[in-house]
This record gives structure tokens, C-alpha cells and sequence, in this order.
């Protein structure tokens, strides 16, 4: 832990022009400096370093902050790393707070740990390099398999002698501890207390951290009878390596990554490399482990989409299905490559040149929709339980989607690659929503919110808090305009003046279109304006256009978000005090339509009033006061006979 009064000095040490600098070509302007922004591509600068207030500022994507912001954003660093950068640089020793025996014991453990690690890289690559058995064996292995004296070096690819304690007791004769070597998973004990090499006759591949330090080992056999050695051994776990964390390669493909904005994802060692060497980099692997969340969310520091490449047998289908919806879960983007017929990456890195191998990932790189529909072509056709399954399975990973925009973009493309109307994909959809959504309430034991969703609550008028009306307007107007998308064709009972409801049953859009039309309220959003016309225009000839099908992106877009997620009203809404009810319940679903459309005539009376006093306050024509007081008086009168209905207290 960096103490607080450390980080403040490093931050107000650190010198924004003399931080940027290091990465971004500076000129001055006036007071400040200029450049060409790291964040986007551009080639007029845009990116501005102010020296007085110590800022940055992209005015081209809008990127800014301090000296640690721009590490972070840049470099990757998380909050202390940035820090520990700066000090580094401006010579600011770091007193680690509160070291408690145990941290400082973890931390000379880890330290320890490093060292090991580090001295067995350097002596499995001395061995491959310069031992008689190195060369012969080792090294003529990574030759046959096509990799070069540069490629071997950049991914320190080493050997172990197939000796028993060849390694252990050289490591130990120059004074490594033991339990460090026992610790890192090098040297195994044995119950008489001697070590043994865990990785003996294995070809070596380092792992390394984000830093480059060699954190752990995969060592493959040369022998090929499965039964007599695993393929690959991995270091086990240490408190320098959590297998869940670490991608493997990613040290050596993180500015690739970034650069290309897309990371591919493969399963071994031997992937990554033939892929460098090919001049593919932006490639990691998962190392044996599943993809874990954690392997996502450092891949997300880096990119937002995923790549997966895998060989077109079972076990690699297999291994595809299990990342996607942890991927999508985690909102980045997904694709999927499947390799032809008997090729691995490696293989298929080897035989093709990185141009063919670019070119074979663009072409053939699919969304899951699509990756999942070849399957369910392949395997499910002319089996509708096994297609109901397949679509199930599609619709459960749309609907863990976080994006709403990404969902209905898989929405449409699944309904058409299917051929399965969207609508019933949607209220599919709609339906797992609503199951997470309650459930996320009821698993929140603070909220109170789980015991009132069926509930009409009493509006708490906010005084402390002004609320802008426009966006309450905003708010409410697309909570009509969904109630229309989503149940056009239900029938509601009549609410009559006293706000009693009737027994008496009108059509819901019809119901809507009379009450605007009859006090006369407008919409003040265009795009909602425009759509509430083209149901108005439509209901009348029984013929509503499916908006989700819209050449207009912005009308098709908005549908789809109505239709896929009634929850999503404004917060404001909502803290007016009008809770979602179940509203394929008749009565409810009447008394929603009732209260939102006076809702509305309340809020444009609100900012009616607010205009005629505003008027007020500047008119000094005697006739005109008179007038707008009249009409003031009118609102206010009206204001007070919503309210009742609603059964608000007027505070105004
Ligand atoms: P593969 O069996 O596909 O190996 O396992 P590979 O990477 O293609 O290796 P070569 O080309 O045969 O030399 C993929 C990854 O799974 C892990 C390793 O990380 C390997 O790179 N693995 C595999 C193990 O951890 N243990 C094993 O026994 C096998
Ligand atoms: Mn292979």
C-alpha cells in the first residue's frame, strides 16, 4: 500500500508535458502543448497539454486527466503501478504503509519466488542453447517444428535435462532456498526430504507476467505415449502465478493488441508462438485452464473484442461454446474462427503466410449467433427439439448481453439467420430479463424495492431537489410510446373522471390517441412524436407497422430497446413514484395507461406555468398581465385537480 501523503507528493511532483512526452511528440502552442492524440487516429493534433492546471486534453475523443490518468489509459497501469511509474522517475521513495510481519514476509516470498523463477528460465535456455543433450534434443525439436533462433530467444524457450535432480541441486549449489524451488513447483520434494526436477526431459515455455518477469513454467514431453506422460506439465499455482489470471503471451502481444483493437484467443503455447513468428501478434492462450472471467476482464484492458481461434474437431467447438457467454457477460464482443479440417493455429500459422493467415481470420471470423446457427444447421436439422434447444441456448447468451443496443443488433440477426420471427425471440428475451431483473432485487436484501414492485406507491413530491421537466417530459412521453409498442392490440378498462375505473373496455392505442388528442398534448421529442403519428395514422386502418423492422435505424433501434426491456424508463420516472406493475394484468395495465397519461398533462402544465411566470415577470403591457395571470390561474387550477387525481400534494 502506497501512503497517502506519498501518492499526493508523487501526483503533484509528476509533470503532466514531462509524463506525456515520453510517449507523445510535444509542441508548444501559446501556454500549452500539442500533439497527436494516442487515445484516436488523427492527423491534425488535437491533444492538448495544459502545464498550468497539469492536465491533458484530447478535444478530438475527448480523453483528459492528470499524469496517472494517462499512464493508465496508455500504458495499462492500474492506480498504484501508475504511481509506483512516476515515483520511479522523479526519484520518490515509496514507504509501503502499515507492513505488517506477514506482508513483509509475503513480499520477500514473492521476491524469492522471482528469483527462482528467473535463475531456471536463464539455465533452461543456457541448457538449450549450449549443452551437448540442450542442442541435440532440445533445440532440434523447436527447429523441426519450424520455430526460429529469433522466435526461440523472444519466448525464452528452454530444455530440462532428463536428469532426476540435475536442475535442483545446481540451483541449491548457488545458494537458491529450498523452499522457494519447492514453492515455485521446480522442484518437487520427495518423502525422504531430497528434490526432484518437476519438469525433467521437458521442452520449457517461461509464462510470463505483464512486466516480463517469468512467473511459472509449461513444460512439454517428448515422449508420445499419453499413457506413460502428460503432453504439457504447468508450473502449479504460487503467489506469483494464478493460473486464472495470466494469459499467456499476453506480455508479448499487449501493444499489438491495442494497436489492431482485437485480441485472438487460442488454446496452447505452441499457438501463440507460430502465430508471432507468422507476424500475427495480437494473439494470447488460455494455457490448458477454461477461460476465466478474470482472463477476460485483463483482455478488457486492452480491447473490447475477442477473437477465438479454434480447431474445427469437437474438443474445439467444445472449448469455444464455454468462453462466449462469459465473454458477452462481460460486454466485449466475441467472434469465432473455426480452422479448416485437421489444423490447430500452429499448424495452420506454419503452412500459411501471416497476409493468408490475416486474411482467413477476417473472412471467416463469425458472431456466436451465427457460430451457433452452423451448429444448429448441422446438427439439428430437420429436429425441432433439438432446434427448440439450440434457440433457447441462442436466446439465453442474447439476453446476458449488458448492452441493450448489442442485444437487439443479435435479436434481428438471429431471427434472420434462423428465420424464427423476432417477436417471439423478443418477448423470450424479455421474459429472462424480467426473471434477472426481479431476482436482482430480491437478492439485494437492503432493497425494499423487491416488496413494492406490485405496488403503487405514494409520490414523494421532491422539494429539495429540483428536477429538470424536460426530462421528466422526456421520460414519460417514451413510457407512452412504449406502452403502445408493446400493447397496441390490449384492451383496458375505461378510468372515468373521478379516477374510478369502469368496467367499460376500449382498445389501449385508441384510448391513448383520444385522451392526447382531447387535451391536446403535443410531443416534444421528434423521434417519439414521429412514431406516435405513424401508429395514430395506422390504428385506424388496423394495420400497425412493426417498428422493429424500420428502414429508419433510430425507430428500429427504439422499438427494439421497448420491446426488450420494459424496465429501462427514466430513473426520474421512477422516482416520481410510479414502480413497473405487472402490467399483463388488465387492471393494472389500465391503470398505468391512466396514470401515465395524466402524468404527462401534469408535467406540461408544470412547465406551462413556469412559462406564463417567466412572462409574468418581465410584462409590463397592463392588458397582457391581466391575460397571462388568467391563464396562469387556469394551469394552477387544473395543476391542483391532476394532482388529486394522482393523489399528490401540490407544494408549489
Ligand atoms: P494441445 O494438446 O492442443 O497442445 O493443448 P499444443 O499447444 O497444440 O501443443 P503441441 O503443438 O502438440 O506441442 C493446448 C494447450 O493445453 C495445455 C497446454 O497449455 C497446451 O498448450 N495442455 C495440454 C496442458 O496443460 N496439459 C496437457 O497435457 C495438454
Ligand atoms: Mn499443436
Amino acid at each position: 500500500m502506497i501512503p497517502k501523503e506519498t501518492a499526493q507528493a508523487i501526483i503533484e511532483t509528476a509533470r503532466i508535458d514531462e509524463v506525456v512526452g515520453e510517449f507523445v511528440s510535444l509542441k508548444k502552442r501559446g501556454v500549452n502543448q500539442i500533439g497527436l492524440c494516442p487515445f484516436h487516429n488523427e492527423k491534425t493534433p488535437s491533444f492538448n497539454v495544459n502545464t498550468a492546471k497539469n492536465i491533458f486534453k484530447c478535444f478530438g475523443c475527448g480523453k483528459g486527466g492528470d499524469a496517472v490518468t494517462f499512464l493508465m489509459e496508455h500504458e495499462h497501469f492500474t492506480y498504484p503501478e501508475a504511481l509506483r511509474y512516476l515515483a520511479k522517475k522523479y526519484g520518490i521513495p515509496i514507504q509501503e504503509q502499515e507492513q505488517t510481519p506477514e506482508m513483509i514476509q509475503q513480499m520477500n516470498e514473492r521476491e524469492g519466488l522471482f528469483n527462482v523463477t528467473e535463475f531456471a528460465k536463464n539455465y533452461f535456455v543456457d541448457l538449450l542453447n549450449n549443452n551437448d543433450n540442450g542442442r541435440a534434443i532440445g533445440l532440434s525439436y523447436f527447429r523441426e517444428r519450424g520455430f526460429t533462433p529469433v522466435t526461440i530467444e523472444k519466448f525464452q524457450l528452454g530444455y530440462c535435462l532428463d536428469e532426476w535432480e540435475n536442475f535442483s541441486k545446481t540451483a541449491i549449489t548457488k545458494g537458491y532456498n529450498v523452499d522457494y524451488l519447492v514453492k515455485s513447483g521446480l522442484s518437487v520434494r520427495k518423502d525422504d526430504g531430497t528434490l526432484f526436477d518437476r519438469f525433467k526431459g521437458r521442452m520449457m515455455f517461461p509464462i510470463h507476467n505483464l512486466s516480463g518477469r517469468t512467473i511459472g513454467f509449461g513444460g512439454r514431453t517428448l515422449i508420445t505415449d499419453k499413457a506413460k506422460a502428460a503432453k504439457y506439465i504447468n508450473s502449479p499455482e504460487s503467489d506469483i502465478y494464478s493460473k486464472s489470471k495470466v494469459l499467456y503471451g499476453l506480455y508479448f502481444s499487449k501493444t499489438a493488441i491495442v494497436q489492431q483493437d482485437a485480441c485472438l484467443l487460442v488454446e496452447g503455447y505452441t499457438d501463440v508462438i507460430s502465430l508471432h513468428q507468422a507476424g500475427v501478434e495480437n494473439v494470447v492462450a488460455t494455457s490448458g485452464t477454461a477461460l476465466t472471467t478474470d482472463q477476460i476482464k485483463l483482455i478488457a484492458r486492452y480491447t473490447k473484442n475477442i477473437v477465438m481461434i479454434y480447431d474445427s474437431d469437437d474438443a474445439g467447438v467444445k472449448a469455444s461454446t464455454r468462453g462466449l457467454d462469459m465473454i458477452l457477460k462481460e460486454g466485449l464482443n466475441v467472434r469465432i474462427v473455426m480452422l479448416p479440417k485437421g489444423q490447430d493455429p500452429d499448424s495452420f500459422a506454419r503452412s500459411n503466410s501471416s497476409t493468408e493467415v490475416r486474411k482467413f481470420i477476417e473472412e471467416n471470423a463469425i458472431d456466436f449467433i451465427r457460430f451457433k446457427a452452423n451448429l444448429l444447421l448441422k446438427e439439428a436439422a430437420g429436429d425441432p427439439i433439438k432446434k427448440a434447444s439450440l434457440l433457447k441456448d441462442i436466446v439465453n447468451i442474447i439476453a446476458i448481453i449488458p448492452d441493450e443496443i448489442s442485444r437487439s443488433v443479435y435479436t434481428t440477426e438471429c431471427s434472420r439467420i434462423l428465420d424464427f420471427p423476432e417477436t417471439v425471440l423478443i418477448s423470450e428475451i424479455n421474459k429472462i430479463l424480467r426473471t434477472n431483473f426481479k431476482k436482482q432485487f430480491t437478492d439485494s436484501s437492503a432493497s425494499s424495492a423487491a416488496a413494492n414492485i406490485d405496488l403503487v406507491e405514494t409520490p414523494v413530491p421532491s422539494v429539495e431537489q429540483p428536477i429538470d421537466i424536460n426530462e421528466q417530459i422526456a421520460a414519460v412521453e417514451r413510457e407512452i410510446i412504449r406502452l403502445l409498442v408493446n400493447y397496441h392490440q390490449s384492451e383496458i378498462f375505461i378510468t372515468d373522471a373521478e379516477g374510478v375505473q369502469t368496467t367499460e373496455k376500449v382498445n389501449l392505442a385508441h384510448y391513448i390517441f383520444n385522451v392526447i388528442s382531447n387535451d391536446e398534448l403535443t410531443f416534444e421529442n421528434p423521434l417519439y412524436d414521429l412514431i406516435f403519428q405513424m401508429f395514430s395514422g395506422s390504428v385506424e386502418m388496423e394495420n400497425i407497422p412493426s417498428l422493429h423492422h424500420h428502414e429508419n435505424e433510430n425507430i428500429k433501434q427504439l422499438a427494439i430497446d421497448l420491446m426488450t426491456f420494459p424496465h429501462n424508463i427514466s430513473e426520474n420516472w421512477q422516482d416520481k413514484g410510479v414502480v413497473i406493475k405487472k402490467e399483463q394484468d388488465e387492471n393494472k395495465l389500465s391503470q398505468i395507461v391512466w396514470e401515465c397519461l395524466l402524468v404527462f398533462h401534469l408535467y406540461k402544465l408544470e412547465k406551462k406555468i413556469d412559462e406564463q411566470r417567466e412572462k409574468l415577470k418581465t410584462e409590463i403591457n397592463q392588458e397582457n398581465v391581466l391575460i397571462s395571470m388568467a391563464k396562469l390561474k387556469e394551469h394552477l387550477d387544473l395543476r391542483v385537480k391532476i394532482s388529486n387525481l394522482l393523489g399528490r400534494v401540490v407544494t408549489k
